[in-house]
């Protein structure tokens, strides 16, 4: 009798578990933006990104005859380049091993190559789904896509070609809205895939370059203003995609792989998402970017993952005690999401992790994975595993794969098939709980503006209208957003929505070059002040050289107080309230910010002899 019972109760649980997993999957609303650290859906609820990669139509397989290899994802370009598994399993099968893995997201890498392939694939590539049979690479993509939304899996898009991005002389800032860069094919396809998903919700992310690395000879960079800069490029992709091809999807920007030369002496590193402490991006629709690292057991801070030729005597990520991988863990991506208010709060997508389900393991690999889950889970991090499809056999039997299938008997082989050691530590990756309550609440939103190397203009609003200081190099905050804080070195600024004035398509902004606005009295005895016109507040700011040229006021639509903190002096130290909010924005330059009630009402800097016109004080009211 207990006996019945109990199997009977563990019958209806498994039934309310399966239609639980079943409308959780469909039970959200695109599109997806970011509140602080969290990816959030239409309705404000957290959308957690609880992913794998699938991949194949980066051109994963080795050669045209070896269909079924899996051995390296530094993918060969002369390819299939289909999501792996179709010959084997029918889309509804590999859609049910992803439903029962309780994933939510698909990492769907593409290459060059699948896009602009129009032979049509082979009938043996899709021999378990002969509907497929016909169709081009690419339109085998869009039918995957289909698949998977129509299930209520969302899709992120992934440029995951080996070419990296200096290549191609993709990355120019001075050309940021510049339409004449049409034939730069990596900007080129991505606008056209964009907008080839745009009408499907459910396709909610860009993903825009996959492990950026250094060439033979050359290594990237982050702000360096040079066409090795992968901070530039994605950030003028970003907008680019935001703005041309689709408002409403998430813009994914990982981390640098890796510099240097893999040699002892030399300088070696995997930068992944450290330098975004210093220099995040700032999109002209903030609330869409989300950061990504990748973490391998084999690889390391300063190790490539190399065995024999390449490897270093650093240490590998699998050498790490629990508390100090999850300390370099945090160091060098997790905090992104861990530091609340600062200017690079964002989510952190680890958009690839994994290791084999099978054979010999050693501990410290083990270890490392249970670690690196025990990370993402305590720190309520997004995920993607790599891989969720692929083979085992006599020669690819490694099993990093969550779903195998046997290439001879058509088998499959998967995490819950019974052979695979993760199956524990996957279960309390995805079935952790926890995280914020729901609705999201949403924080203030702080941005940093760079005008390193030109216009730095991100107020959609501004964009269509006429250039307010033609051949000065302009800087201005998203909608929504003001300036609260500058640098005296000119270039950087912060800005933060913490008081919405609401300036609207509606209302003037005013460009002042001179004092004529100064009231209140002289707040910067000597200096130069360029001061708003009343119940207006600093959205913008140009500068010539190092000097302040105009300041760019928005009519706010009530009255402004005139009280606040007054002056604030940047020029011989920094002047920021405490707890510095916002973060550093203008690392080893002198700042100055305002209080997070106040708005700035105008600038002032001096070019008399010694000095270069860099903003010196801030006028600080409320
Ligand atoms: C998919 O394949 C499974 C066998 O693996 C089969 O039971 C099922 O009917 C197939 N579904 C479709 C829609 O072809
Ligand atoms: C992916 O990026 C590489 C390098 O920039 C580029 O050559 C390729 O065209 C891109 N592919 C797509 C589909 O965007
Ligand atoms: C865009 O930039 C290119 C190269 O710098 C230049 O030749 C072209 O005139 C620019 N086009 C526009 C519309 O500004
Ligand atoms: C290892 O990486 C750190 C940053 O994590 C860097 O400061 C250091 O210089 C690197 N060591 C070598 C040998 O390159
Ligand atoms: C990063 O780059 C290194 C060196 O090129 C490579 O071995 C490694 O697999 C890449 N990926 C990760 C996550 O380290």
């Amino acid at each position: 009798m207990v006996k019945i019972s109990s199997a009977f109760t563990s019958l209806v649980t498994l039934c309310l578990l399966v239609s639980h997993v079943h409308a959780g999957l469909r039970d959200w609303t695109p599109p997806l933006s970011t509140r602080g650290r969290y990816v959030v859906d239409a309705n404000g609820a957290r959308f957690k990104l609880k992913s794998g990669n699938w991949h194949g139509a980066s051109g994963t397989y080795k050669g045209s005859a070896d269909i079924n290899s899996d051995s390296s994802h530094h993918a060969n370009e002369n390819a299939h380049t289909l999501p792996l598994g179709l010959q084997h399993a029918n889309l509804t099968d590999i859609l049910d091993g992803f439903e029962r893995l309780r994933i939510n997201t698909i990492r769907l890498p593409f290459s060059n190559q699948m896009i602009h392939d129009t032979t049509t694939i082979q009938d043996s590539w899709v021999t378990a789904n002969p509907q497929l049979r016909g169709l081009t690479r690419l339109q085998v993509y869009d039918a995957v896509i289909k698949a998977l939304t129509d299930r209520g899996f969302a899709v992120i898009l992934n440029n995951h070609t080996i070419k990296s991005i200096w290549c191609c002389g993709a990355n120019d800032g001075n050309d940021r809205w510049n339409k004449s860069q049409s034939d730069d094919t990596w900007a080129a396809d991505w606008l056209f895939m964009v907008s080839r998903y745009r009408s499907i919700g459910r396709v909610v992310g860009a993903d825009l370059y996959n492990e950026v690395r250094r060439d033979l000879l050359d290594d990237p960079n982050w702000g360096f203003n040079d066409n090795h800069d992968w901070y530039q490029a994605s950030q003028w992709l970003g907008d680019r995609i935001l703005t041309e091809a689709n408002p409403n999807i998430l813009i994914i920007v990982e981390g640098i792989n890796w510099t240097g030369i893999p040699v002892d002496g030399f300088p070696h590193h995997r930068p992944t998402l450290e330098p975004v402490r210093r220099l995040s991006h700032t999109f002209v629709i903030p609330n869409k970017l989300v950061y990504a690292a990748h973490f391998y057991g084999y690889t390391g801070p300063n190790h490539s993952g190399a065995t024999g030729l390449g490897e270093t005597s650093d240490p590998r990520y699998r050498d790490f005690s629990k508390t100090d991988l999850f300390q370099v863990m945090r160091d060098q991506a997790s905090y992104v999401a861990l530091d609340a208010d600062k200017h690079y709060t964002a989510p952190v997508w680890i958009s690839e992790f994994g290791i084999e389900g099978r054979g010999q393991i050693a501990d410290s690999s083990r270890n490392w994975f249970n670690n690196m889950i025990s990370h993402l889970i305590t720190n309520d991090m997004d995920f993607a595993i790599w891989p969720l499809i692929g083979y085992l056999g006599p020669s690819n039997n490694n099993g990093w794969a969550l779903l195998n299938w046997d290439p001879t008997t058509g088998k499959r082989d998967g995490l819950y098939d019974g052979n695979d050691w993760r199956a524990g530590a996957w279960d309390s990756l995805v079935d952790a709980t926890g995280g914020p309550s729901s609705p999201v609440a949403t924080p203030t939103r702080w941005q940093m503006l760079n005008l390193d190397r030109g216009d730095f203009v991100k107020s959609l609003i501004q964009l269509s209208r006429a250039d307010w200081d033609p051949g000065a190099r302009k800087g201005m905050c998203p909608d929504g957003l003001r300036l609260i804080g500058l640098s005296a070195g000119s270039t950087r600024a912060l800005c933060t929505n913490s008081v919405d004035y609401k300036w609207t398509t509606g209302n003037p902004a005013t460009a002042v070059w001179d004092e004529r606005y100064v009231s209140g009295g002289d707040w910067a005895g000597g200096y130069t002040k360029y001061q708003c016109p009343p119940d207006s507040y600093v959205v913008g700011y140009a500068i010539r050289g190092s000097k302040v040229s105009t300041v760019l006021c928005a009519q706010a639509s009530r009255t402004l107080g005139t009280g606040g903190s007054g002056t604030r002096w940047f020029d011989r130290g920094d002047n920021r309230p405490t707890g510095e909010v916002g973060g550093d924005f203008h690392y080893g330059k002198y700042k100055g910010v305002c209080e997070t009630d106040e708005y700035i009402a105008g600038i002032a800097f001096t070019t008399r002899i010694g000095s270069n016109g860099a903003p010196a004080a801030i006028l600080c009211r409320k």
